[in-house]
């Protein structure tokens, strides 16, 4: 089989189509047939250098985190699931055993980790992370669900979205940004997202933004927010200077919920204003395999349609993380092996 492996850690030039042997499945594991697997910017940070998970010694190294396909095969003691089932992969990786893990939610597990390995024409995963794609949904639009849905839907829930309230995206046009947008809507609330690109912006317009703002200087988007409203919460993937703005902007007793280092890893608070307007700050990592249930019911269901910014053969991978680069990409971008 054929796999986009990373060579180098390089950017996008790094990337090389290898042969590998196809992957056969141990007992509880099965064998998927790769449809579509989006790509995220945490493959875009292995990539370059700047992964704490992966590096040099692990190369060449098939990222990919969020496969869907057909089932290929089964390993032994596998149940639920069989060949020709169309799926898609709940990519989390837990210990099932620490005290995180029992009491919930799964995602807090001390030894968290991610699959990696969908940039290829088969993967090899655990069955049990496995969840059905239902008739109406299209594979290409569930291969978007898994890290960036979910981590949007898990935030936008830690943050205790209502139906009426101002949801603000700094950043709203990638993948996490975009998912945050549309899941909010799902709730009823009300939404601010920014882009720096007036043409991305009105992509973001069609999909039901309220309140577009053409910026990527934090404090002109601080300002600007101010016009419309304090919002009730602030999902924040960019982090650096991006983070004491919009916490300034936010109503008393909001809450900012941070995923991502996107601008930077290291931002500023101001401190008076967090206590004495009663401010949250919530850190938040992926999600549950049950969050990713549910937003596939609900994407096959209609509630919102996964937003795909572009599909790219397993030869183009390179041209897609180029894209998610030069910031010209728009949602998820999806490889197709
Ligand atoms: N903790 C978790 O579980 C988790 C899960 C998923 C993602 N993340 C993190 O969340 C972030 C977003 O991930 P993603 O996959 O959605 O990335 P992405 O698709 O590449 O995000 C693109 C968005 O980021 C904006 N952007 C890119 N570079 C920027 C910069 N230097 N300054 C300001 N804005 C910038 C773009 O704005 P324009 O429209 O202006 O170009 C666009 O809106 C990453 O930091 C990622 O590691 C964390
Ligand atoms: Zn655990």
């Amino acid at each position: 089989m054929r796999v986009a492996a990373f060579t180098e850690l390089v950017g996008p030039d790094g990337v090389t189509i290898r042969e590998r042997d196809d992957p056969q499945p141990d007992a509880g594991e099965a064998v998927i047939d790769v449809e579509a697997c989006s790509i995220n910017r945490h493959d875009l940070w292995i990539l370059e250098g700047d992964s704490a998970m992966v590096d040099e010694d692990v190369l060449p190294f098939v990222s990919g985190l969020d496969p869907a396909g057909t089932v290929r095969s089964v390993g032994k003691d596998v149940s639920g699931i069989a060949p020709g089932d169309r799926v898609v992969l709940c990519p989390n990786q837990t210990c099932g055993a620490c005290e995180y893990c029992r009491e919930g939610p799964e995602n807090h597990c001390i030894e968290f980790g991610l699959y990696h390995g969908g940039l290829a024409e088969r993967a090899r995963v655990d069955a049990t992370r496995l969840v059905a794609i239902p008739k109406s949904l299209p594979v290409r639009a569930a291969a978007a669900l898994p890290t960036a849905y979910v981590t949007a839907w898990r935030m936008l829930r830690r943050a205790n979205v209502a139906p009426g309230d101002l949801v603000f995206v700094p950043g709203a046009t990638g993948g996490v940004g975009v998912a945050t947008v549309q899941l909010a809507d799902v709730l009823n609330a009300e939404t601010i997202a920014t882009s720096r690109s007036a043409k991305k912006l009105e992509r973001l317009s069609d999909l039901g933004v309220d309140h577009p703002i053409e910026s990527d200087d934090p404090e002109t988007l601080a300002a600007s927010v101010r016009e419309i409203g304090r919002p009730d919460t602030v999902i924040n993937h960019l982090g650096g200077p991006f983070t004491k703005p919009a916490l300034n902007a936010m109503a008393r007793g909001g809450r900012m919920v941070i995923c991502g280092r996107t601008a930077g890893t290291v931002s500023q608070l101001d401190v008076p204003d967090l206590f004495l307007g009663h401010k949250h700050v919530i850190g938040s990592t992926m999600g549950t395999q049950g969050d990713l249930r549910r937003l596939v019911d609900l994407a096959a269901k209609g509630a919102y349609e996964p937003a795909l910014g572009g599909t790219y053969d397993l030869e183009s991978t390179a041209e897609a993380f180029a894209d998610m680069q030069r910031r010209e990409a728009f949602g998820k971008l999806i490889i197709e092996p």
